[in-house]
């Protein structure tokens, strides 16, 4: 067999370790061979390839990012997009598809799956917010950056009496916002799932302060106020129609300064993030991904993604992939309120 692998979407560490997976069972277990589409879905789109065997993935387990390329590139919204992927994978001699992406990504692939395109696809996003599975990898590695950031964050919070706001990715789910900043002890936590209050936000930094310590916000990135109660300003769109996010920790600075008289002080993670090498956790995961989708094609398996259920690595119809969008449930975000001020 001859099989195309992409990485779409947003980048995140742990992409590499999947494509070394699937590229080095592939060959040395099953014999099939690879091609490597460049730049998420503008490869098949547009006939752009690279090499694709076990010595061009050597070494590349710890590296960030992705050998292959990544964009955002969505072939639904190209007229004959579908016919001409199909037409330039029949050219090529691709038989299946490996498709590494998160909601947009693998949205993509559903389609090709229903147009009859041999597809398996592998979630992958730092925001953790694919319903089909229990975790991404990216994930991880993204929380701990954040949360080595928030540490370093307290001491010079403490040295200047100041609040410093931390704005984290996640898009429209407060997974990262909610995870570093419980990991690294910040003093309050907005999420995109329970819009703000800020009053209360200023209580609680009035209340750390009384206790002598300096407050450490963690936003995310798609926080809002609650209706009515503060201006925000709204972003461009990208490809799949969603709204650039970011600049939440700007106005929160302004807005808590003016009101608490505290100076404050905003840090955006923002790509960093994404960036560098993956934790072990997300190396094995995306490992492991690498090697049930290689299976998975091998089998003659077409339109599933392969999730996490607990420890398990499980098959998932694509359909069910990016139906959902897995959210903080309340009660997750009440959990931890009370190390709040
Ligand atoms: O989905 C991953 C993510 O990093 C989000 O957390 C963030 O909102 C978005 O991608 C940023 O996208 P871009 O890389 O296009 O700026």
């Amino acid at each position: 067999m001859r099989i195309g692998v992409l990485t779409g979407g947003g980048d995140c560490p742990g992409l590499n370790a999947v494509i070394r997976a699937v590229v080095r069972k592939g060959s040395e277990v099953y014999g099939h061979d690879f091609v490597g589409f460049r730049d998420g879905w503008k490869g098949p789109l547009e006939s752009v390839t690279m090499p694709l065997d076990v010595g061009a993935t050597r070494g590349i387990l710890p590296r960030g990012g992705t050998i292959l390329g990544s964009s955002r590139t969505n072939p639904l919204k190209v007229d004959d997009g579908v016919s001409r992927i199909q037409s330039n994978l029949a050219s090529l001699g691709v038989d299946a598809l490996i498709a590494i992406g998160g909601e947009d990504t693998l949205g993509v692939a559903t389609a090709l799956a229903a147009a009859g395109v041999s597809v398996v696809g592998v979630p992958k996003t730092i925001d953790n917010d694919l319903g089909a599975t229990d975790y991404t990898f990216g994930f991880d590695t993204a929380v701990q950056i954040a949360v080595d950031a928030i540490d370093r964050l307290h001491t010079t919070a403490e040295s200047h009496h100041r609040v410093l706001i931390v704005e984290v990715m996640g898009r429209h789910a407060g997974w990262i916002a909610l995870h570093s900043g419980l990991a690294g002890g910040a003093n309050v936590i907005l999420i995109p799932e329970r819009p703000f209050d800020i009053d209360q936000v200023c209580a609680y930094i009035e209340h750390r302060f009384a206790s002598h310590y300096s407050p450490i916000v963690v936003v995310a990135e798609g926080a809002q106020p609650k209706e009515g109660t503060m201006e925000l300003q709204v972003g461009e769109l990208d490809a799949f129609g969603h709204v650039r996010l970011g600049g939440i920790g700007l106005v929160l600075e302004r807005e808590i300064q003016a009101r608490t008289g505290y100076e404050s002080r905003q840090t955006v993670l923002g790509h960093v993030q994404r960036g560098g090498t993956p934790t072990a956790y997300d190396r094995v995961l995306a490992t492991r991904f690498g090697l049930h989708a290689i299976d998975a094609v091998h089998e003659g398996v077409s339109g599933v993604m392969v999730a996490l259920r607990g420890t398990e690595v499980v098959r998932v119809p694509l359909s069910e992939a990016t139906s959902e969008l897995k959210t903080v449930p309340l009660e997750r975000y009440e959990e931890v309120e009370v190390f709040f001020g």
